[in-house]
Parts: C-alpha cells; structure tokens; sequence
C-alpha cells in the first residue's frame, strides 16, 4: 500500500472520523476487524449454549421469561455482528465454518459449565458485566458497522447485566442454601470472567494495531482495571465475597489492586482444553448440520424467486 494513502486513512482515524465499507481502508485494518468482529459473533452464539441450559429448569415462569428473552439477545448480538463482517467482504458461511471446523476463537469465558441456576445470575451480572465495559468501549471503535453494532448490543446489555444482579442480589439474602449456591457461583466465575478482557497488555500481539486504529480505544488491562473497581462496589452492595484475598484498595492509584490471574488455566481453555470446549463445538456443528436443509430451501427459493423476476 502506498504512504500517502496510508498516512490519510491514518489522519482521517486521529480526527474522530468513522471508517466506512465502502472507504479505503489498508489490508491488515480490514484483515484485523475481521479476525476480532466475527469472533465476538461467534463468542454471542456460543454464549447461547451455557444459559439455554437452564431455560427448562428456571425456578418460575418470570425467570423463564427473561433467561428465554436474554438467550434471543444473545442470537441477536451474533447476527448484527455477522452482518457487520460481511460489509467487509466475506461472507458469514465461511466465518461460521472457520469457527466450526478451523481455528477461529470465541471467548473462553463460554466453555465453562453452568452447574447450579446461580450460575445465570452469576454470568448476568459479571459476564455481561464485563461484556458492558468491553462493548461501550467498542462503540466508539472507529469502523462504522461495528460501533453501531455495538451501540445497540449495549442497550440490551445492561438489562441483561441488571438482570443478574437483581438475581444475584435475592440468592445473597436468601436462605443459607441460596446463599452458599450464590457465593459458590461468584467464585467458579470471578477469574473467568477477568480473562475475558484478554492477556496482559505485555501480551496482546493485537492491541498496538488495534490501538493505533482506534479500533480498540482502551487496552485490556484498562477496562479490566474498570471493571474490577466496579464489581468490588456490587459485590459488597449484596454482601457476596470476590474470591480474591489479594484484592486491596490502593490509596496512591485510587484503583483496587488485584491478585494474579490463572494465565495457564486461560491459555490451556483458549487452547481447546476447557471443561466445555468439545462440548460447546460439538453442539454448534450439530445445530449447524441440522439446519442445513433450511439453508439449502432458503436459497433454493431466492433463487426461483430471481428466475420469475428475470421473466
Ligand atoms: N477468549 C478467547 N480468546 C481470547 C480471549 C478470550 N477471553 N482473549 C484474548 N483472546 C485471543 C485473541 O483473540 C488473540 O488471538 P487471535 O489473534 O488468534 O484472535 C489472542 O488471544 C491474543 O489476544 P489479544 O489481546 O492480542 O487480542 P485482541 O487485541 O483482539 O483482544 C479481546 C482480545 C479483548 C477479546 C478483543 O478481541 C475484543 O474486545 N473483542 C470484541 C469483544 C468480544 O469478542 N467479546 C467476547 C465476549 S462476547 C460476550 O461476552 C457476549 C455477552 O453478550 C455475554
């Protein structure tokens, strides 16, 4: 690619502009967007699998209801975001089969199992959490499609986010079973829930591109930084205990020190070798197996459809 046309595009993200499918755009930023768009779509349809868990098993109507509205979200969320990859000329069968039958990642934070209903509280209100600060950051991410994405992923967010925590927050006061189901919960997913912002900055081969191209517009340990802060405020709101003893508030920073996370624990469920991962794929690739008829009549159809206009 020539200078010039680098150095403009380069001026053009500094000024605040957003980056259109239809604009110049160097290889590698559209290459990048790729890569980190379509597996936020994979992590939102992955996502479905852990909570639909429950939707039989919710302790009343009510919470069926909403653990029913929040997994449609979810499916919602993995198909703005396809249809945002696609502006930039690829299509989603082939982004769903690099996730299936490649290596394409989706988030870690999916391939862990959902043992007790307080789970769902415990995923609302940190997974989504987490996702929250993530996703309002990524809002303002400088290529078009996916801010806007973004922008409306993030309204139902925070009901799902709110959700939880309302949950949570009656198990915590609940009966002494509540209570213990509740606290167990938060400890199975507190560090988790951390590796969802990604390696240390020291160790994201990603993030200096991304930064440069406001494509991120914080580093990771930023917004897990914020995130941290955040939930050691709800937490003690609820009475739960973080199941950090590290976790110290830190006079000079004003942030809340925290202790190490379980790199090898991350890389080896990244890798393949979580509690959930055959499970997780196992049961995406029959879905998508299945639903190869539809597909197949769908296009069937579109295509008898251009034939009768073409008469
Ligand atoms: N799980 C799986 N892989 C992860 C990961 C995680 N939690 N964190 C990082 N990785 C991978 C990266 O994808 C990268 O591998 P790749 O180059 O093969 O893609 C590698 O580890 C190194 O990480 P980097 O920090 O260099 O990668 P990024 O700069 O892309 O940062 C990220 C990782 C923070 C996840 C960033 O990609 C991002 O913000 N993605 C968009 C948001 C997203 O995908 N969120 C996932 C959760 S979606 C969700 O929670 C839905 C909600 O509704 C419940």
């Amino acid at each position: 690619e020539n200078q010039e046309k680098l150095d403009e595009f380069q001026a053009r993200i500094d000024a605040g502009e957003k980056i259109e499918p239809k604009d110049w755009m160097p290889e590698r930023y559209r290459q990048q967007l790729i890569r980190m768009m379509s597996q936020h779509a994979h992590s939102e349809i992955v996502g479905m699998l852990p909570e639909g868990n429950w939707i039989e098993r919710a302790p009343s109507l009510k919470r069926k209801l909403v653990l029913l509205a929040k997994v449609q979200d979810e499916a919602g969320h993995g198909l703005y975001l396809y249809s945002a990859t696609e502006t930039l000329g690829i299509d989603r069968s082939e982004l769903v089969d690099q996730y299936l039958y490649g290596s394409a990642k989706y988030s870690s934070i999916f391939n862990y199992p959902t043992m007790t209903y307080a789970d769902i509280c415990a995923i609302g209100w940190l997974v989504d959490g987490a996702a929250i600060v993530n996703q309002t950051m990524l809002a303002r991410s400088s290529y078009g499609p996916y801010s806007r994405a973004n922008v409306r992923i993030c309204k139902e967010e925070s009901f799902h986010k709110k959700q939880g925590y309302e949950m949570l927050a009656k198990m915590a006061d609940g009966t002494p079973e509540q209570q213990k189901m509740a606290q167990d919960s938060v400890n199975r997913w507190w560090w988790p829930s951390l590796m969802m912002f990604g390696p240390h900055d020291s160790d994201s081969p990603n993030s200096a591109e991304l930064i440069k191209w406001q494509v991120k517009l914080k580093t990771n340990d930023e917004l897990r930084q914020h995130f941290v802060d955040r939930m050691v405020m709800e937490a003690e709101a609820i009475g739960v205990t973080l199941p950090d003893p590290d976790l110290e508030y830190n006079e000079e920073t004003g942030h809340w020190d925290f202790g190490d996370i379980p790199w090898d624990e991350f890389w080896n469920v990244v890798k393949g070798n979580g509690i959930m991962n055959r499970d997780r794929i196992k049961a995406r690739r029959k879905a998508h197996e299945d639903g190869e008829w539809v597909r197949e009549a769908a296009n069937a159809y579109a295509r008898k459809k251009k034939l009768s206009q073409e008469k």
